[in-house]
């Protein structure tokens, strides 16, 4: 393991990209019932960017919360202590390292990241 996996290099900040990465896995969680699937993609575009994915097969978001879950204290979750400040951080975050945040939902849910490579 671990011969064909080649390394690719992001610069910004490892905590900040950590939280965002955490934030959208606690999410997935939240999301699936017990024996739910999460799965991370990663896909790279030439030297460009890259791009992480985070899939769940949780209850997914429906048309009308999809557009507002960027949204800072936007939530769905009742009596959740700081609800809703999640996916508005990690919005912040990857748009400060020059990256966007996505959202597809049909059926579950993947989030999905794109940052440009280091060196461009
Ligand atoms: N993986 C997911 N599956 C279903 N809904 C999600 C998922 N991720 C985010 N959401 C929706 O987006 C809302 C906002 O998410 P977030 O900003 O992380 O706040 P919180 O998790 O505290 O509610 C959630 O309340 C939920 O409705
Ligand atoms: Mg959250």
């Amino acid at each position: 393991m671990g011969k064909n996996i080649q390394n690719i290099y992001v610069s910004g900040d490892e905590n900040r990209l950590k939280q965002v990465l955490i934030n959208l896995l606690i999410n997935g969680i939240e999301a699936v019932l017990e024996g739910g699937h999460i799965q991370i993609d990663i896909e790279q575009n030439e030297n460009e960017w890259v791009e992480i994915s985070i899939s769940d097969d949780g209850y997914g978001i429906p048309p009308h919360v999809k557009s507002k879950i960027f949204n800072p204290f936007f939530s769905t979750k009742a009596g959740k202590k700081n609800a809703g400040l999640g996916l508005s951080i990690c919005q912040h975050i990857i748009e400060s390292h020059h990256g966007i945040i996505t959202c597809l939902s049909d059926g579950g849910t993947t989030m999905g990241i794109r940052l440009p490579i280091s060196g461009n």
